[in-house]
């Protein structure tokens, strides 16, 4: 079979690398994807939104299944747009990719099917909401309602701060007029994070092993925060209950609801969640892979990714459940390295060295992320640039690993968190902090 990824990420990356190890499938494209993918597969130069072209291409080469990595495609309605032409593909339809695309729909499906989740109020008038926020005695986060490439999402400590993140999203409209037509406006809550990945097909869930990203830029969580500076796999867990708690109480619920609004799921859900002293609550849900947490995912995968994806794609993801899904017992750990400045303005075009000398490392691969070649170099070309990812036969191994390889790579400006993983090790987590 020819496959086709959609994506220009590490995550995007990771998805060729693992498909291209299917002994089904023949030849991988990605779309536009990025210097490494053309290494592990074959570029397309067609854009993730340009639905007409990406269908001719998948047509003239017979594409047998097409994956999608990131949400904007999908929330645009990719996945209805290849159905309607009788081409498969693996991610939500345009409806259910609201669960990601509109923070308001989201709320409300969790609200309707007693999912838990923070107190929230939608306002669509900046007045409204202040004189909600002036009425709260505890802190908020206030969300625009769209997708705002993770940035939508403002966090306060005090009221001054909620009713400024108003005047930004809905006076000063910073993430886009339509992201920032309506909030939410709920309360903050406290604890630790974390995010649950699952196959969703139907009703049926097939819970991955948990992952843990690090989001701001900075060592010990400083600094603004980013698409993710790092990940480990699997991230320990407090208990094996915790995980039933939330899939009895929130992946199945929110599934059901959605097939019961005739929207039926079908492809990654990533619940974001906050383990608190009451339990875990939804921060957000995604609809596709994490990343950086697809790569140290996939690094421990060793069933054929295709056969997995095939069984959501033609709903029958519980012979997959059956059957069982393995996974490499030794943990994982990327690191990502980063354009100095990121996330803020940082520079392109600095070329990358190292990269075939760790090629030979043993347990190590590099994904990319923002690079692109040109003649015989390869460059950055994004924010984050590389995704070192790394197995060891225990933590501590693989972040050694993993650092060992970053060492190895040089560009101007690089830079890089020194930390990922390491909480895990130094305090692994017995219960909810607070
Ligand atoms: P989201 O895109 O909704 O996941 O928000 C991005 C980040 O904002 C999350 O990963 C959390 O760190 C933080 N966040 C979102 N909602 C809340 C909340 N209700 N309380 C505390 N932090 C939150
Ligand atoms: N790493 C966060 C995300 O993929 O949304």
């Amino acid at each position: 079979m020819k496959v086709l990824v959609i994506g220009k990420g590490g995550r995007e990356h990771a998805l060729v690398w693992k498909l291209r190890q299917s002994p089904r499938v023949t030849r991988v494209f990605c779309a536009p994807g990025n210097a490494g993918t053309e290494i592990d597969g074959e570029n397309v130069a067609i854009d993730a939104n340009d639905f007409d072209r990406l269908i001719r291409f998948a047509k003239k080469e017979e594409i047998g299944l097409t994956v999608v990595g990131p949400e904007e495609p999908l929330v645009k309605g990719i996945v209805d747009a290849f159905e309607k032409e009788n081409l498969r593909i693996f991610g939500p339809s345009r409806q259910a990719a609201q669960l990601e695309g509109s923070k308001v729909f989201a709320k409300q499906l969790m609200r309707n099917a007693d999912v838990p989740t923070a107190e929230f109020r939608v306002f669509d008038h900046p007045a409204a909401a202040r004189h909600y926020i002036e009425t709260r005695d505890y802190p908020l986060v206030v969300k625009a309602d769209g997708l705002a490439a993770g940035k939508g999402v403002l966090v306060c400590s005090t009221q001054e701060e909620a009713l400024a993140a108003v005047d930004r999203i809905m006076v000063r409209e910073e993430f886009g007029a339509q992201a920032g037509r309506q909030i939410v406006v709920e309360k903050r809550l406290f604890g630790y994070e974390l995010s649950i990945l699952a196959l969703v097909s139907g009703r049926t869930i097939l819970t991955l092993p948990p992952t843990q990203d690090h989001k701001p830029a900075f060592d010990n969580d400083e600094g603004p925060n980013t698409g993710g500076m790092g990940a480990y796999c699997p991230a320990p867990m407090p208990s094996p209950e915790l995980i039933e708690e939330i899939e009895r109480d929130i992946l199945i619920p929110t599934v059901h609801a959605m097939k019961r609004a005739r929207m039926p799921f079908r492809g990654v859900l990533y619940a974001g969640l906050m383990i608190t002293n009451q339990g875990p609550r939804v921060l957000e849900f995604n609809c596709r892979f994490g990343d950086p947490e697809a790569q140290p995912l996939l690094m421990r995968l060793k069933t054929d990714l295709l056969d997995l994806l095939d069984a959501v794609v033609d709903n029958r993801l519980e012979t997959q459940v059956e059957s069982g899904v393995e996974w490499d017992s030794r943990p994982s750990v990327c690191v990502v390295m980063a354009s100095g400045g990121y996330p803020g303005p940082y520079s392109k075009g600095e070329v990358i060295s190292g990269l075939d000398d760790v090629a030979e490392l043993p347990d190590v691969k590099v994904f990319h992320a923002g690079t692109i070649r040109k003649n015989n170099l390869i460059l950055t070309d994004g924010g984050r640039v590389l995704g070192v990812t790394a197995l060891g036969d225990n933590l501590a191994q693989a972040r050694r690993k993993a650092y060992d390889a970053v060492e190895r790579i040089r560009f101007s400006g690089a830079f890089w968190r020194r930390d990922i993983g390491l909480k895990a090790i130094l305090s692994p987590p017995s219960s909810p902090p607070n």
